[in-house]
């Protein structure tokens, strides 16, 4: 593979011939781009020597195609990965800033970047600097942990650059990851490009008085997830989203509903377009029989009151029953018998496939990871704990290849 090395300054840089030596031994191509500060440290002939290629440094190189180094780098690297990132760096970076080569490159690629801090401790441990490393990890760079111990200043604690060794086993393993998830991804969009999807997510509201409802702690992730990935796998994607505080994903045609009334409603005038239906969406099963149109009030003296409920109508059951049905998709949300509860579902709902998840202490619901089982008549798959996103590329996959 062809590796883009960034050097910034720091002491650590000169593990980096190391790093290089490695990658070059086991047949990949490396260049190498430093920063001002890094030439402070290290020699760029160093670096020449052993890549075999000169050391990039300007962002200016009139003896690059059409003057544009950065972009032409950034075409070239299957791989970026910057050992050692400076604090500085991560800074830059968290802001998107192009004032040298090595940033602007990184603004410049679609490609994954891998960042092996190296700092003082203090520099470390900063808020400002771990503010940027979280913020760095959202965005999808791979952020390596630095390592503990005796540091160049004096100082003993967290922020020395890890093993060279180590950060190009974190590269191969990178490598092989972006790999699957190419393939991951072309495989989605074979199974989705033209087809069409309808989502529900969220929780519904189901109103006393003006003022109160009946909601439930579903934060939306997984159906938003869901709504996401088939539209970036090409599907046309209708979203019918309950009150939620998220973006709408791109691409997406989102419907927004209060409570399970209404979110039934838009779904009958929307499922016969669709090839495919999820109820991502945790739907109130009861509303209050009678919404006040004026706030309730605490009489003195009452201890006690009642609520009266009537049930909901089952929108995936109903979706189900169609004629025209598109492919039913469900979710079980439970808090024990996960798989049970679900399998019984999947049958009295008549449902072509039902995804189970265990929710309840620090699982499922407002959370940004999770782990589905995805249970159809005959078959049952349960993919690994990962990110919302994941569990929805894996769950579209199961799904696109079953209709
Ligand atoms: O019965 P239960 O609520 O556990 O079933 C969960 C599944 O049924 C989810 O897919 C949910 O979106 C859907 N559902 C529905 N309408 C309801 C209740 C649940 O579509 N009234």
């Amino acid at each position: 593979m062809k590796i883009l090395l960034g050097v910034t300054g720091g002491i650590a840089a000169y593990k980096s011939l190391e790093l290089t030596r490695l990658c070059i031994k086991a047949g990949h191509e490396v260049q190498v781009v430093m920063t001002a500060g890094a030439k402070e440290f290290i020699q760029p002939l160093s670096f020449q020597a052993l890549s075999g290629h000169p050391v990039r440094d300007s962002l200016f190189d009139a003896n690059q195609e059409a003057g544009m180094g950065h972009i032409e780098l950034a075409r070239w690297a299957d791989q970026i990965v910057i050992a050692p990132a400076s604090a500085e760096t991560l800074a830059k970076l968290r802001l998107g800033r192009a004032d040298d080569l090595l940033t602007t490159v990184c603004l410049a690629t679609d490609r994954p970047i891998m960042l092996a801090p190296a700092m003082n401790r203090l520099m470390w441990s900063n808020q400002a600097t771990q503010e940027n490393v979280e913020l760095l990890k959202q965005r999808g760079f791979t952020l390596l942990q630095p390592d503990s111990g005796e540091q160049a200043c004096g100082e003993v604690g967290e922020g020395r650059m890890p093993e060279p060794q180590s950060i190009f086993e974190a590269l191969q393993e990178l490598q092989k990851r972006h790999f699957e998830n190419q393939q991951a991804w072309s495989k989605l969009k074979e199974l989705w490009t033209g087809k069409s999807l309808l989502v529900t997510a969220g929780p519904t509201y189901e109103d006393i008085d003006p003022v109160r409802f009946i909601g439930n702690r579903s934060s939306g992730k997984m159906g938003f997830s869901i709504a996401d990935v088939a539209a970036k796998a090409g599907a046309k994607v209708t979203l019918i989203a309950g009150p939620v505080s998220l973006a709408t994903p791109s691409g997406v045609e989102r419907i927004d509903v209060r409570s399970a009334q209404q979110m039934f409603e838009v779904v009958q005038t929307h499922y016969a377009q669709a090839d495919c239906f999820v109820g991502a969406a945790a739907v109130a099963d009861f509303r209050p029989a009678q919404s006040q149109q004026q706030k309730i009030k605490k009489r003195a003296g009452l201890e006690q009151m009642t609520l009266e409920l009537v049930k909901n109508p089952d929108i995936i059951a109903w979706v189900a029953q169609q004629d025209n049905k598109p492919f039913v998709v469900g979710f079980a949300a439970e808090t024990e018998n996960v798989v049970d509860y679900a399998r019984s579902k999947l049958k009295s709902k008549h449902l072509d496939m039902i995804c189970a998840n265990q929710v309840g202490e620090n699982q499922g619901f407002e959370r940004d990871d999770n782990s589905l089982t995805v249970i159809t008549a005959n078959h049952q798959t349960t993919f690994p704990n990962s990110s919302k996103f994941q569990q929805a590329m894996a769950l579209l996959q199961e799904a696109g290849q079953k209709f």
